[in-house]
């Protein structure tokens, strides 16, 4: 999946401008940590322009959502296994996908900087 099929995943299934800028941040921050690791940036862009994608649709399980759905509808798309494995992993409390690539580890810290929105999880008690 390229940038552009990325972002049209995102925008058919993300209306918040909040959480659209939440993933270009994750995006961006995902792509300097690429460079700065020599890894392939496009890969590490297009994993965190989509990691939450689906939050919006299918939010935490406490509020009725499904941690897995997202990874359901890329695998329908055919997106290669190890972005979904990736997007998986930075909800490793929920999916029991621990992260363990340098990818995967990425994208959490990444994503716990909390960068371009509050994080999901903030508004949980005593969070955030
Ligand atoms: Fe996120």
């Amino acid at each position: 999946m390229n940038r552009e099929q990325a972002w049209a995943l995102v925008t058919e299934y993300t209306a918040s401008d909040s959480l659209r800028r939440h993933m270009l941040a994750v995006e961006a921050a995902m792509r300097a940590y690429a460079r700065y690791f020599g890894e392939d940036e496009e890969l590490w862009g297009v994993v965190g322009l989509l990691h939450d994608f689906d939050y919006e649709k299918y939010p935490d399980m406490e509020n009725g959502g499904d941690p897995l759905a997202g990874s359901r509808i890329l695998r329908e798309r055919g997106v290669d296994e190890v972005i979904i494995r990736a997007i998986l992993s930075h909800g490793y409390e929920r999916t029991g996908v621990m992260p363990e690539s340098l990818l995967e580890k990425t994208l959490v810290a990444v994503d716990d900087l909390k960068i371009g929105r509050r994080h999901p999880l903030a508004s949980r008690k005593g969070c955030g």
